[in-house]
């Protein structure tokens, strides 16, 4: 019995067996009667029969018993199958009620209902709901909810839930109790509650047909001053909606809590977002300027989700994309409309290629919308977000702003109340748009990142590029239909540094294709993908020369930054295969590009920094950590050395001044601490006093951590004093203390994964919080040269973690294999030593069908 548990394989969700539900919610009322030992959850389902069938209700459940079940009103036997609730009901309508006990403090899974630093909260999406009580949990079955919370006063002074409140009083004995009323229908996955001793930051914002909406920021008393960023943040996006996209806020309220034990980043409850407190505390003290944009970025990307996710919702959770994808597209344009547009593509660009490429190119690589899944928790991915985001951008692309505007006012108009899926969005965008996207619609079927290869030749004033593409086989898909491929495209004359012809959007749709170019006069170079149009890699065979013209003279900034990026990445590829390297034209760029007064800090900032060890490991068939580490430093110090008055000078030019949270002060800190790093690694006398000049004198945070990670990679005795002094300044906010975790794992010394290994012992880590464990484990994987040690310790230390940690939290434990999935990658012993690790992993018995899943897809 235990033995066929252990060993049988988790049941397959298939996308083609989708079937409309037997029967729908149009109402539930839930009644909970809070503790954190013992709440008492009692439901009142309407249920109405869906369709011509004699099957039974079925209510999901997940370790749930019923405390009892009536069915209009009398008291009934039940039957459970599996975790399932199985109700035979003999008419077309009935009144379901049911009640059961859940412990929210014995929760660490921090699914369904859960405590977390004295407060009760729940979090519900994927497949929650059916922790806290018995119910059709798919988002395609829309109910409108009415809840009641009683709680003890003392504990518990602040009862949220979703929608509106319409009811609060006394309920004796130190207890009291609220009454909350959602008119929009949702799907359960969006139930939110929470109760506990909160202190808010009021505010309101009047919309565009002038209701007044009262917002309210919530945490624990201490972190009240740390709200006013999230606050800003809020309001800046709920204009930004109306303006762009047209969308309204639709409730009285608006409410936002902050809870430090999170799985993810945030979700977006009707009217009632649950934050990891990382994405809503920020003040100069403890957050970083990265920190403060990510804060806003979330903080606009749950509130968008009140129209792409909420109004219009998924049918089932294949089709996660259509809300995940899409919103992270729309939070991306209100951070690029709020500060620098170029960085803000070059950060969104190098995360796509950081997460989403070596996910596209392995073992658990699926296209945006899903065919199979064991469990749907493993599927919230850099290519269901990222790459699903890129598919919406290439859609923009394609319409134009006003016809994709067109396109997104009849989707909503089309399809608000109602679960739709990815198609309804394509053929929203076709009709409103007026394109045909029949083609196109292959991003949403075909996984893996295209690649194309580019050749220009010019022969009297014709210049004829041709385009050819390909998209690499990926598991389940050995053959692969040719995709379309916007791609902005400008020609440039390297001699004059002007542009040659206007830009032109080249749609690529066929294996090849060559596109012509007339009154080309002088010899052009190449411009492409200009923006990061399409998310594919592009070879276009330029040479250094090239690229260094681009880097300084693309009109482009995004074009001008992967010029950069390519001089880079061929220069260290070189070395590495070479073992030396010509450092001659990256040091010539940099020093270009720093030079230009034109240029705004914060693209210097980051277009001198070389491309990450993983990164370049990605241009590379079989990835040597020990000589990428090696390359890359030696340009680092070339870098360093030869232009080490540059450095001087921009380090220099930040220093005096004044903390300000703006584009152009954010742009000098990130010049400033890059810039110290340079200086390090010229291995300047006076670098370590430099830092640490800078990490004592700072007033704020993104100073201080930069500082804090230029001591931590060298060996200077001021290290361990800054180090010791940072942990001691901060030892009681475990925000900040992460960021002491994280400094350590990604050290580049050679002693890194020694001082992981140390810092698991440390008192201060846990398994408990998410948060801790991404901060040293989740960190550590993209230490490539420390996670890759030959004698494979990396991989132990990373196998230890989730196997412990599966047992208490699946969902996090299941997010740190993939890293184990490169193995295909590396060299003979390395590819052992990180299957035997996965083999480990999956022989755990009792393991969660969370990691089984991801860890057997990895040794695929
Ligand atoms: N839907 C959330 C978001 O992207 C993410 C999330 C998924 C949060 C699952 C919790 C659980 O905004
Ligand atoms: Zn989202």
């Amino acid at each position: 019995m235990l033995d066929a548990q252990a060993t049988a394989a988790p049941a397959v969700i298939r996308r083609e067996d989708y079937r409309p539900p037997d029967w729908l919610v149009p109402d539930i009322a839930l009644d909970f009667r809070l503790d954190s030992m013992r709440t008492r959850v009692a439901s009142r389902l309407q249920v109405v029969r869906n369709g011509d069938h004699d099957r039974p209700l079925v209510l999901d459940g997940d370790g749930l018993t019923p405390v009892a079940l009536r069915i209009d009103g009398v008291a009934t036997d039940w039957r459970l199958d599996g975790d399932a609730l199985v109700v035979p009901l003999p008419g077309g309508a009935h009144v379901v009620e049911v009640e059961v006990d859940i412990a929210p403090e014995l929760n660490t899974q921090l699914m369904g209902l859960y405590a977390s630093g004295g407060l009760l909260c729940t979090q519900c999406e994927a497949e929650g709901f059916r922790r806290i009580t018995f119910f059709p949990d798919r988002p395609d079955v829309l109910s409108r909810y009415s809840v009641r919370m009683e709680a003890d006063k003392a504990r518990y002074p602040v009862l949220l839930a979703n929608g509106d409140p319409v009811a609060a009083g006394d309920a004796g004995d130190g207890r009291h109790w609220a009454e909350w009323r959602d008119p929009f229908p949702k799907p359960c996955y969006l139930f939110a509650l929470v109760a506990g001793d909160l202190v808010a930051n009021r505010d309101s914002f009047t919309t565009l047909s002038g209701r007044k909406v009262d917002l309210g920021i919530w945490v624990r008393a201490a972190d009240l001053s740390k709200t006013d960023h999230a606050m800003t943040a809020l309001k800046l996006s709920m204009a930004w909606d109306e303006a762009v996209y047209g969308r309204e806020y639709d409730l009285d309220v608006f409410n936002i809590v902050a809870v430090a034990d999170f799985n993810f980043g945030a979700m977006e409850n009707k009217g009632l977002n649950i934050f990891n407190s990382r994405y809503i505390l920020a003040d100069p003290d403890t957050a970083t300027d990265a920190d403060y944009d990510a804060v806003a970025g979330v903080v606009a990307h749950e509130y968008f989700h009140n129209w792409s996710g909420n109004r219009v919702t998924c049918r089932d959770w294949f089709q996660l994309s259509l809300k995940e994808g899409f919103t992270v597209f729309r939070d991306q344009q209100f951070s690029a409309d709020q500060g620098s547009a170029a960085v803000k593509r070059i950060e969104d660009v190098r995360t796509l290629r950081a997460a989403q490429f070596p996910e596209d190119s392995g073992p658990l690589a699926h296209p945006i919308r899903p065919e199979s899944y064991m469990e749907i928790s493993n599927f919230y991915t850099a290519t269901i977000y990222n790459k699903g985001a890129e598919v919406i951008r290439m859609m923009h692309a394609i319409l134009g702003p006003e016809r994709f505007r067109a396109a997104t006012d009849l989707y909503f108009a089309r399809h608000d109340g109602e679960a739709a899926t990815c198609e309804d969005f394509v053929v929203a965008m076709e009709d409103g748009g007026g394109a045909d996207l029949t083609q196109f619609r292959r991003w949403y079927s075909q996984a893996g990142t295209p690649r194309v290869v580019a050749t220009l030749d010019h022969e009297g004033t014709t210049a004829r590029l041709t385009l050819e593409q390909a998209v690499p086989a990926t598991p389940g898909q050995p053959d692969k239909q040719p995709m379309v491929l916007p791609l902005r495209t400008r020609l440039f004359c390297g001699e004059t540094s002007g542009p040659l012809c206007d830009e032109r959007l080249i749609l690529l749709t066929e294996p090849r294709q060559t596109f012509v170019f007339d009154d080309i006069a002088t010899r052009p170079v190449l411009s492409i993908n200009r923006g990061f149009s399409a998310p594919v890699t592009v070879e276009t065979g330029r040479d250094a020369a090239d690229l260094a013209f681009l880097s300084a003279h693309d009109d482009d900034p995004f074009a001008r930054y992967e010029a950069m990026q390519q001089l880079m990445l061929d220069t260290l590829v070189a070395a590495v295969a070479e073992g030396r390297g010509d450092h001659g034209a990256v040091i010539e760029a940099v020093r270009n590009t720093l030079s230009d007064p034109a240029l705004d800090k914060a693209f210097v900032g980051e277009a001198v920094l070389l491309p990450s060890e993983a990164f370049v490991g990605e241009q590379m068939l079989v990835v040597d950590p020990d000589a990428i580490h090696r390359a890359r430093e030696a340009l680092r110090t070339d870098l360093g050395k030869a232009l080490e008055g540059e450095w001087r000078a921009a380090h220099a030019g930040a220093q005096a001044n004044r903390f300000e949270y703006s584009p152009a002060a954010k742009g000098a800190r990130r010049l400033k601490t890059v810039a110290l790093g340079y200086i390090a690694a010229a291995g300047a006398a006076d670098a370590a006093e430099l830092a640490h000049a800078q990490f004592t004198g700072a007033d704020n945070m993104t100073d201080r951590q930069g500082a804090l990670t230029t001591l931590v990679n060298g060996d200077s005795a001021l290290r361990e004093a800054a180090l010791e002094a940072f942990y001691r300044r901060y030892r009681d906010n475990a925000l900040v203390l992460d960021k002491w975790f994280t400094t350590q794992a990604l050290s580049t010394r050679d002693d890194a994964l020694d001082a992981v290994l140390a810092l698991e012992k440390h008192p201060d880590f846990t398994l408990a919080n998410p948060n801790r464990v991404r901060a040293l484990a989740g960190a550590f994987t993209a230490n490539q040269r420390g996670f890759h040690a030959a004698d494979g310790r990396g991989y132990g230390f990373l196998v230890d973690i989730i196997v412990a940690l599966d047992r208490i939290n699946p969902q996090t434990a299941a997010k740190l294999v993939p890293p184990l999935g490169r193995w295909r990658r590396f060299d003979e012993a390395r590819a052992t030593l990180m299957r035997a690790a996965l083999g480990r992993i999956v022989e755990t018995p009792g393991l969660s069908k969370d990691v089984f899943e991801q860890a057997s897809k990895s040794l695929g």
